[in-house]
C-alpha cells in the first residue's frame, strides 16, 4: 500500500513513524515532510498547500492512501480534492474542517446546541468591537475568526491592550482576512486538556488525554509558541470528568456537525478548559495536535492505519481502539530565539539508539547532515511506568542530542507531576 502524508513537522513525523508499523505499506511519501523525516519517508518537494501538486503526486504515482495532517490544506479543501481524484484520504473534508477554520463559525455552533464554552459576542464591525470593549470586564481575550499558525488569539489584562487587539486585527490586518471578524470571549481558568480523538461522524472515540505547554518560557512565561513540549495522559482528566466531556461535548459536538451538514471525519481535537463550572471548549482543532501527536500515538497499541481506514470507511464503531497505561513525555528542542527569530544551518546530532524517540520538526539535509532549519527543530519522546520517570527519561535523552544554540524549557511535565503528587 502506497501511502502518502501532507505536512512536514513533528506531528507528521509521528504519524509517519506509527504507519510504517502496519505491513500492508510499502512505501510512505511525505509532501513535504523535511531533512528528518527523510529517514522514514520519501520526502517530496511539494507544499502542504500545493493542493493541485499534491494531487497530482497522488494520481501520477498510485498512491491508495492519503493523511492530511496540517490546518490549512484542510481548511482549504485538500481532503475534498484528492476524493474527487478517487483518493481514499483520513481528514475532515473543507465544510467540516471549519469547525477550526472558523472561530465565528465553532462559536455559534456551540451556542446553538449548548455546548460548553466562554460566553462571546462576535464583530465585522471595529467600531462596535470597541464600544463592546467599554463595558466588557478584563482580562478579555480577542480572536481572529480565521487561521493565524496559532497566534491569533490575544489574552488582554487591560481594556487599553484589548483595544489595541482589536484594532491591530481589524483595522492593520495583522493576520490578513482572519482578522475580518473577531470572537471576544470571556476570560476562564483552570487546567487545560487536550484531547484528540477518532471519528467518523457517527462514533467518536477519544485517544489519551495530554498537555501542551505552550508558552516558550518556563514556569508559562513569555511569548506563545506552537508548543513546546507535552504529557499524556493529563492527570487533570480523571475519568469522571472524560464521562462529562463525552456527554456534554463529544457526542454533542459530532450530533451538531451532523445537523449542519458537515459531518466531521477525522482527528477532531478538543481544546478544553476544566472551569469550576465543569469542562469548557477552548478551541476545536480539526487536526491533530502538535505536539501533542509525539505523545498520543508513541501509547497507541492499536494499528494507526486500521484505525483510520475504519474511519474513512465509516466503520469506526467496530475497530477496537486501545491505547497503554503508560505514559509520555515530548520535550520540544528549539532554536534560540524562537519564536521571534532564530538561526538555521547548525548541525544536529542523534545518537543512533534514540532515532526511535525523536520527531523532527525543523530540519533539513546538507551535505549529508542532518541541520538545524526552523523554530522547532525536534521533539524527544520517553515512555514511562511513572510520569516523574518519564519526564526524567525524556530529559536524559535530551542530553545526549545536540546542536549549536539549542534551547529547550526544562519544566515539562512540572505542573502536571504538582496535580499528580496533590
Ligand atoms: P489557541 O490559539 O486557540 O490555541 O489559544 C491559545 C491559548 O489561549 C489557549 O491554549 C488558552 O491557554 C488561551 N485561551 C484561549 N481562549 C481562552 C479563554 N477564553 N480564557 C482563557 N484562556 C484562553
Ligand atoms: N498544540 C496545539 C495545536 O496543535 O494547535
Amino acid at each position: 500500500m502506497k501511502i502518502l502524508v501532507v505536512g512536514g513537522g513533528g506531528r507528521e513525523h509521528a504519524i509517519i513513524k506509527q504507519l510504517k508499523k502496519n505491513s500492508r505499506v510499502s512505501e510512505i511519501y511525505a509532501l513535504p515532510g523535511n531533512g528528518g523525516i527523510a529517514a522514514d519517508a520519501v520526502c517530496v518537494d511539494i507544499a502542504a498547500m500545493d493542493i493541485e501538486g499534491i494531487c497530482d503526486f497522488a494520481v501520477q504515482n498510485g498512491i491508495d492512501y492519503a493523511v492530511v495532517a496540517p490546518d490549512d490544506p484542510l481548511v482549504a479543501g485538500c481532503v475534498d480534492a484528492l476524493e474527487e481524484k478517487g483518493i481514499r484520504c483520513f481528514g475532515p473534508k473543507a465544510k467540516a474542517a471549519l469547525i477550526e477554520g472558523s472561530k465565528v463559525f465553532a462559536k455559534n455552533l456551540m451556542k446553538k446546541y449548548g455546548i460548553p464554552t466562554a460566553a462571546y459576542e462576535t464583530f465585522d464591525d471595529m467600531s462596535k468591537a470597541l464600544v463592546y470593549l467599554e463595558t466588557a470586564p478584563v482580562p478579555v481575550v480577542v480572536k481572529a475568526d480565521g487561521l493565524a499558525l496559532g497566534k491569533g488569539v490575544i489574552i488582554a489584562e487591560t481594556k487599553e491592550a484589548a483595544k489595541d487587539a482589536v484594532i491591530s486585527m481589524m483595522q492593520d490586518k495583522a493576520f490578513g482576512k482572519s482578522g475580518e471578524h473577531i470572537v471576544i470571549e470571556e476570560y476562564l481558568t483552570g487546567p487545560e486538556v487536550s484531547v484528540l480523538s477518532f471519528t467518523d461522524g457517527k462514533t467518536v472515540v477519544p485517544m489519551i488525554s495530554s498537555m501542551d505547554h505552550k508558552r516558550i518560557g518556563e514556569q508559562d512565561t513569555g511569548l506563545n509558541t506552537g508548543g513546546m513540549g507535552t504529557v499524556a495522559p493529563n492527570p487533570y482528566y480523571t475519568e469522571d470528568v472524560a464521562k462529562v466531556c463525552m456527554d456534554t461535548i463529544f457526542l454533542p459536538t459530532i450530533r451538531a456537525m451532523n445537523e449542519e451538514g458537515r459531518s466531521f471525519a477525522g482527528c477532531l481535537y478538543f481544546g478544553l478548559m476544566l472551569t469550576k463550572d465543569g469542562p469548557k471548549v477552548i478551541e476545536y482543532n480539526c487536526r491533530f495536535g502538535d505536539p501533542e501527536t509525539q505523545v498520543v500515538l508513541p501509547l497507541l497499541e492499536s494499528d494507526l492505519l486500521e484505525v483510520m481506514e475504519a474511519v474513512t470507511d465509516g466503520r469506526l464503531a467496530e475497530c477496537p481502539v486501545s491505547f497503554s497505561k503508560k505514559h509520555a513525555a515530548c520535550v520540544i528542542m528549539a532554536s534560540k530565539g524562537y519564536p521571534v527569530s532564530y538561526e538555521k544551518g547548525y548541525e544536529i546530532t542523534i545518537p543512533e539508539e534514540l532515532a526511535d524517540s525523536v520527531y523532527v520538526a525543523g530540519a533539513a539535509q546538507k551535505e549529508g547532515h542532518l541541520v538545524t532549519h526552523g523554530g522547532r527543530v525536534l521533539g524527544v519522546t520517553a515512555i514511562g511506568d511513572s510520569l516523574a520517570e518519564t519526564i526524567d527519561a525524556a530529559y536524559a535523552k535530551v542530553e545526549k542530542i545536540h546542536f549549536d544554540n539549542a534551547y529547550y524549557r526544562r519544566d515539562i511535565g512540572a505542573r502536571a507531576l504538582k496535580a499528580v503528587e496533590k
